[in-house]
């Protein structure tokens, strides 16, 4: 059954309700429901008092409507008691200061007395409902998030970087302590990265971060064991934050999971921006499916407009259902909707549900039933297929976290250079994968590293084969960097990358961000073309690659800014700037046509088209995300499975409206 719900909060309602909730639910299609996630003051009103009555008598009225349960575990927001017992439990930020009650995830998560009242109310819930026949899984925590740099933080840091380095030579090495004297003598003087203590070493500040992440994997980990010993047949989920969130190695907290989930929020009131931007939304599908190799759920997918002090702009009618299929055609397997009915009280009176505060069905609630209605007849076709992928972009936390110290250029963003290149690929309509640095390339054909600034050796040997094997590489500039201790590595620049793209670093420079330094590509097969080069300048000198775009001004005018390697079977391409949109789409277009690859059909601008593939059955998604109506023509004729009916030669598509294409058997 394809799972289809809502996120809902009984305990925000009058008991009297809920049958006339559960009753518009099922109407519209709604198969499952998220709940308890921030119930934590109902669910254990005092210490060590569990009370699931009411929690066991909405879930009641829920299931006699077939609708099926996850329950989130609450501690992302723990009631005043929880709180008042431990008062060095709150979270000590990165300017030093103890946060205060009020918020939710104000938190320490190393704190030994939160995790083991998080424990305790995992563990009566687990023992309730382990049975429960409407009970099918469970969500962690909510959207893991935060830094801590208390005391307590500080000492398991300690603790953490024993582990790591053994002995305390081996720290001062990698960290490069000669540097000012900070030479440890003790483990107990590692400090944490606060800001009070300036700006730290890098070595120490990358450490920190991936402490702190390892951190929350633990956190997340002793609640998954106990639910995997108590509740043995129910999944186990996370919501994560997609790819804009850069503070937990997702790849880690992924991997105890049954699947990952994630909450998209395609437009919300803190950036009011006319347009959802469709490519982003698509990373966030990508990255999240990268996270575990496979299709996963969207347990928060936006339904009202979506603000706390601001209003948000609303969802145009059509945009809740193209952003429901843009969620399957990238590898959803569900989607569950934030929220039910917006809550009339709290910090989120203003992020919209389904329903409006007053809880009568409108043109949101009507949009839902009809997404419902077709997911009954076509979702059990969308379960389990695969997105098959040709190019691969690794995302790399190490690389984040290492710029979060070191921006390198104060207007440089990792994020926003993945981005661009992403943006390039997608406005192409090819299927991307996002995967971590240490994931199998042998299936990909084209490679982008977009600026892999920490670079383990493992990585760049994988590298260097997919390249020997055949593959086509694009590696940016400020890639191979650093050493996995955040130290500039003692070679030429792209330091292990500079064989296989056949180049070395003689020179760098930077330079404001409103300036653009012209380059002239000649592509091999392609009329020259000019493009800008941004923000970071390497000067390069080729050894064994042939310059294939070159500055036109400056100091380095008629130096390399772009090479090209023939390496083994394959070829690397080095891009040592950081560009402008012409750039990134002339590289991206040439490294497309010279491996073949194309758009599985020729949209007009707006329409994304995607593929999955269930078998040897190819699924193939038009969605259209312009707000005006559209043609698109086809080569062939093929069933809509949406609305039931074949179309051949074009499909006309109204503004936000999606087609999902199969061939007729
Ligand atoms: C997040 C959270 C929800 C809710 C929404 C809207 O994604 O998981 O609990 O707070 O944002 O703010
Ligand atoms: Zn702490």
């Amino acid at each position: 059954m394809f799972r289809f719900g809502v996120d809902y909060y009984p305990e925000h309602w009058p008991e009297e309700r809920w049958p006339e909730d559960a009753r518009l639910m099922s109407e519209a299609g709604i198969n499952v429901v998220r709940l308890a996630e921030f119930a934590w003051s109902f669910l254990e009103p005092q210490p060590g008092r569990f009370d699931f009555d009411w929690l066991d008598r909405a879930i009641t009225v829920l299931h006699k409507q077939g609708i099926q349960v996850i329950l989130g575990t609450p501690t992302a927001s723990a009631p005043p008691w929880v709180m008042g017992m431990f008062p060095d439990s709150y979270k000590v930020n990165e300017h030093g200061h103890r946060l205060t009650y009020g918020n939710r995830c104000e938190f320490c998560p190393t704190h030994a007395g939160y995790r083991e009242r998080g424990r305790m109310v995992t563990r009566a819930m687990a023992d309730h409902y382990a049975d429960h026949p409407a009970v099918i899984g469970w969500q962690i925590d909510n959207e893991l998030n935060g830094r801590c740099y208390c005391p307590t933080c500080q000492t398991s840091f300690q603790n953490w970087l024993r582990g790591r380095y053994n002995t305390l030579d081996k720290l001062n090495a990698a960290w490069g302590t000669a540097f000012w004297s900070h030479v440890y003598t003790e483990w107990s003087q590692v400090p944490v990265p606060v800001q009070t203590g300036g700006v730290p070493n890098p070595g120490l500040d990358l450490d920190f971060r991936r402490f702190m992440s390892d951190t929350f994997a633990c956190f997340q980990q002793e609640q998954v064991d106990l639910l995997r010993q108590i509740c043995r047949k129910h999944f186990i989920t996370h919501n994560f934050m997609g790819f804009g969130f850069d503070q937990i190695n997702y790849y880690d907290l992924a991997k105890p999971l049954d699947f990952v989930s994630w909450d998209n929020y395609p437009r919300t009131g803190w950036h009011l921006a006319k347009e959802a931007d469709p490519t982003y939304l698509a990373l966030g599908h990508d990255a999240t499916r990268g996270f575990k190799g496979k299709p996963f759920w969207v347990m928060e997918e936006q339904s009202g407009s979506g603000g706390w002090q601001t209003v948000g702009m609303t969802p145009r009618p059509g945009e809740m259902r193209l952003w429901t299929y843009q969620a399957i055609a990238h590898g959803a397997d569900a989607i569950v909707y934030f929220r039910w009915r917006t809550a009339r009280f709290g910090t989120e009176q203003y992020w919209h549900g389904v329903l409006y505060h007053h809880g009568q069905p409108g043109r949101r609630y009507d949009e839902l039933k009809t997404i419902g209605s077709e997911l009954k007849r076509a979702g059990e076709q969308f379960l389990g297929s695969e997105n098959r992928n040709q190019v691969a972009m690794i995302l790399s936390y190490d690389a984040r976290w290492a710029f979060q110290g070191q921006a390198n250029h104060a207007d440089f963003s990792y994020s926003a250079l993945f981005r661009s290149y992403y943006k390039a690929l997608h406005a192409r309509n090819i299927g991307i994968d996002v995967v971590s640095p240490d994931a199998d390339l042998s299936r990909y054909r084209l490679v982008l590293v977009p600026a892999l600034y920490i670079l383990p050796e493992e990585v760049a040997d994988r590298l260097r084969s997919f390249v020997q094997n055949g593959g086509l590489l694009i590696a940016t500039a400020r890639s191979g960097v650093k050493d996995e201790a955040n130290a500039v590595v003692n070679r030429y620049l792209p330091g292990l990358l500079a064989d296989v793209c056949g180049v070395e670093v003689d020179e760098y420079d930077v330079q404001p961000a409103e300036e653009t330094i012209p380059l002239e590509l000649s592509l091999p097969g392609r009329e020259a073309q000019s493009a800008g080069a941004r923000l970071w300048f390497d000067v390069l000198r080729t050894t064994t690659s042939q310059p294939i775009g070159i500055y036109q001004a400056e100091y380095f005018s008629g130096r390399p800014a772009v090479t090209l390697n023939q390496f083994g079977e394959g070829k690397a391409v080095y891009v040592g700037t950081l560009g402008d949109d012409a750039l990134h789409d002339t590289v991206v277009d040439w490294a497309l046509q010279s491996i073949d690859l194309h758009a599985p059909v020729n949209a007009p601008s707006g329409v994304e088209v995607a593929e999955r593939w269930q078998g040897d059955q190819r699924l193939l998604f038009l969605l259209n995300h312009n707000n005006e109506t559209v043609e698109v023509p086809l080569t062939q004729s093929y069933m809509d499975l949406l609305s039931g009916t074949g179309v051949d030669e074009t499909v006309k598509m109204p503004p936000y409206g999606v087609s999902v294409l199969h061939n007729e058997e």
